[in-house]
């Protein structure tokens, strides 16, 4: 190795080093959420489990985290998903939506499981458990189905 190239690895390295103290706050609510989409329900523990190990890392107010979620700046990727997938859809805030944001909301489940589009295909790469079986999908989808007609006639 020449010179110029020792230089520049020994500049990435401290760099590497130093965006380490740049931590992004970590979402970890401590308490399971009062206004959680499944607080108080007697929903089928099969469904709540799915939504939780599928959806509930990136649509939640808990993540948990991977080791690797720890070093930057793999942490800020991971930071910027929670929060852009929060800012959409937040399970643990569901009950502070309105009937008319909770309908819109159940749609575009349906939608994204219909279509296979959650949890995004680079997440599945990393994190076999959050596949979801056919059976299990169809059984989320009558549940959202129900859920949905729930809410409609519910009188808030
Ligand atoms: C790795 C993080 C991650 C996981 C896991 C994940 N999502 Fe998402 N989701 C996102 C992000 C980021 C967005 C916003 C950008 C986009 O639409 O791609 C999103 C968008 C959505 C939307 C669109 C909301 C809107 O306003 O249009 C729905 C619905 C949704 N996700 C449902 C789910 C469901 C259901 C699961 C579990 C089966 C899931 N997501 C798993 C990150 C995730």
């Amino acid at each position: 190795m020449n010179k110029k190239k020792f230089v520049v690895l020994i500049a990435f390295v401290i760099l590497l080093g130093l965006i380490q103290f740049i931590r992004p706050e970590r979402n970890q609510q401590t308490n399971p959420s009062r206004y959680d989409i499944f607080h108080k329900t007697e929903t089928e523990v099969t469904i709540v489990t799915t939504f939780q190990t599928s959806c509930y890392n990136c649509h939640s107010n808990r993540t948990v985290y991977p080791w690797y979620a720890s070093v930057a700046p793999v942490s800020w990727i991971i930071n910027n998903h929670v929060n852009e997938g929060k800012e959409h859809l937040n399970f643990s805030d569901w009950i502070l939506y309105d009937k008319e944001k909770q309908i819109k909301k159940l749609m575009d489940i349906a939608e994204v499981l219909q279509e296979h589009e959650m949890p995004p295909k680079p997440y599945l790469w990393l994190h076999d458990e959050a596949k979801i079986s056919d059976a299990d999908r169809q059984l989320l989808l009558k549940w959202v189905e129900e859920k949905k007609e729930q809410v409609r006639y519910s009188l808030n």
